[in-house]
């Protein structure tokens, strides 16, 4: 069962939101000695990710993934790494181990170096449970960077998937965590703010074809689900 906060203002939006995530960072460190957390990229995060890196962490013990990359160069404006690492300050190499998805090159071949190093990571035999992720959702139903109507919510045969360019949507060729991965997180927050994206909440939280809406998903996550949304993308029910 996932949980619901409405912020009043942008503002409060992010401070939910990084208040949540340092908690879980916080915990990590506390129960296992190191926090591992995956990060969406897009525009709503960035604010969260900001107030997030002006809160006192233990940076050394974290080790920062992606959920997702756009199939560009880590200097593009589209950037998800760009996104995060500048809102959080990575870049200075003190704030922890940064564990860049590499969206150049082969996606096929990127998709299989960051399922190797998930695995390094995590263990061979362990399940790769990220202790804090951040995840969107689109307009469409998407998240991460599983798109409706494409079979990727589905795909559960490996841990990062490349999923081809969509011209027709104008999306660019993308890695992303398959569904496995981010239903074995112990703990999720989804963040989406403005009435564009009532109805896809109100279509993830409600039951019916995860191809159709593949942030369904996430009513079958393992762990600990909370929704940081405004007033405007809180479906009405
Ligand atoms: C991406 C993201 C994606 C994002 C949604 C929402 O690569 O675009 O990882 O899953 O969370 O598209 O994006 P916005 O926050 O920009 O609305």
């Amino acid at each position: 069962m996932s949980e619901r906060l409405v912020a009043r203002d942008p503002a409060e939006h992010a401070m939910l939101a990084a208040e949540l995530l340092a908690r879980g960072i916080a915990e990590a460190v506390a129960d296992r000695g190191v926090a591992r957390v995956a990060l969406s990229g897009g525009t709503t995060p960035s604010p969260a990710y900001q107030r997030l890196g002006a809160l006192w962490l233990p940076f050394d013990r974290v080790d920062w993934f992606w959920v997702d990359e756009r199939a560009v160069r880590p200097d593009s404006p589209r950037s998800n790494y760009g996104m995060a690492a500048r809102a959080l300050n990575l870049d200075g190499g003190s704030r922890g181990r940064v564990h860049r998805m590499v969206g150049e090159g082969d996606l096929a071949d990127q998709a299989r170096s960051y399922e190797e190093l998930l695995r390094q990571t995590f263990g061979i035999a362990a399940a790769v449970a990220f202790d804090a992720m951040v995840l969107g959702i689109g307009e469409d139903g998407h998240t991460a960077s599983l798109f409706p109507g494409t079979g990727a919510a589905a795909i559960a045969d490996r841990l990062v998937a490349a999923i081809g360019p969509q011209h027709d949507r104008g999306i660019e060729g993308r890695l992303t965590l398959t569904a496995p991965v981010i239903l074995e997180a112990r703990f999720a927050v989804v963040l989406a703010r403005g009435a564009s994206k009532r109805d896809a909440v109100s279509a993830a939280l409600s039951s019916g074809s995860e191809d159709e809406v593949p942030a369904r998903i996430l009513r079958r996550a393992k762990g600990r689900v909370v929704w940081v949304l405004d007033r405007e993308a809180t479906p009405s029910d």
